[in-house]
């Protein structure tokens, strides 16, 4: 499959992956892109992207939950209609494949990810989440969590009625809202340490699918460069990362399925 690449992208992927046949520690970042290939919309896309269709200060911050708890919850539950049926594509599972793979070499891959769909996890990886999860709910008062039948039929997903009706709070009576880092909301605190430690100690960090737009996401590749590690971009287009020492510009699903097996094939 190699050979049906441009010459230039083959011979970047093999470099790539004899970087990465030495068993050291390895910080990976996923952003929307990475989910793209399954049918999910990213944001920033300039004709399907979610910004591009809907003002992001209208419906991912406090203050727009606040002003209109009812649009943003339709919103979500929306997005989650649109999500619900969606599964790992070939890059979620070249990624799990490569956890798996890792272990049994005593390597570290460490995968962090700015998404709030669960396909990491469906795929078989072991992720931390950034900005929260999509199918999770907490109180936007007290901050307690909220489980529903959203939840709790997260399995079947496909029986879920995605009602937009507002629900309360059982102990203060706020709003239930998504359990998602909105524009100006800090990051969880023992997530965001996971992703620092994560890129402070990697030898390759390596951004999937991600326009490096969001900090402090975005930061965590200087933060790994600064640290002396190599860094790694998958990304058909262009972003403003300037620290990215090999650029591997295609579609996440078929470049991790090739990177893998070259890994594999090394080690
Ligand atoms: N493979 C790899 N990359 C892809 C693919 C693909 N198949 N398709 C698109 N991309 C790239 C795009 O080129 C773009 O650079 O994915 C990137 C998606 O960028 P964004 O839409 O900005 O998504 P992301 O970087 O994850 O956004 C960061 O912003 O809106 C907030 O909290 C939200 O987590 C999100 C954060």
């Amino acid at each position: 499959m190699l050979a049906e690449l441009s010459p230039k992208l083959s011979v970047e992927i093999q470099r790539a992956a004899k970087l990465l046949t030495n068993p050291a520690p390895v910080c990976v970042l996923t952003g929307a892109g990475i989910s793209a290939e399954s049918g999910i919309p990213t944001f920033r896309d300039k004709q399907t992207g979610l910004w591009q269709r809907y003002r992001a200060e209208d419906l991912a911050t406090p203050t727009a939950f606040v002003r209109d708890p009812k649009l943003v919850w339709s919103w979500y539950q929306w997005r989650r209609q649109l999500v619900h049926d969606k599964k790992p594509n070939a890059a979620h599972c070249a990624l799990a494949k490569w956890q798996q793979m890792s272990k049994a070499n005593h390597q570290s891959v460490t995968l962090i990810t700015q998404n709030v769909d669960d396909l990491h996890e469906q795929a078989g990886s072991m992720v931390t989440h950034l900005h929260g999860h999509l199918w999770r709910n907490r109180c936007h008062d007290c901050g307690t969590p909220f489980e529903n039948e959203v939840e709790a039929l997260n399995s079947s997903k496909d029986a879920i009625y995605f009602d937009d009706e507002l629900i309360t709070c059982q102990h203060c009576g706020g709003y239930i809202r998504p359990d998602i880092v909105w524009f100006g909301e800090s990051l969880p605190m023992q997530a965001w340490q996971t992703a620092e430690d994560a890129a402070a100690s990697c030898k390759v960090f390596i951004s999937i699918g991600t326009s490096s737009l969001v900090y402090p996401a975005a930061g965590l590749a200087q933060l790994a460069k600064q640290n002396g590690a190599t860094i790694i971009e998958i990304n058909p287009n262009p972003t403003p990362n300037t620290v990215v020492d090999i650029t591997l510009a295609a579609n996440a699903g078929i470049v991790m399925q090739l990177l893998i097996e070259q890994i594999d094939a090394r080690s």
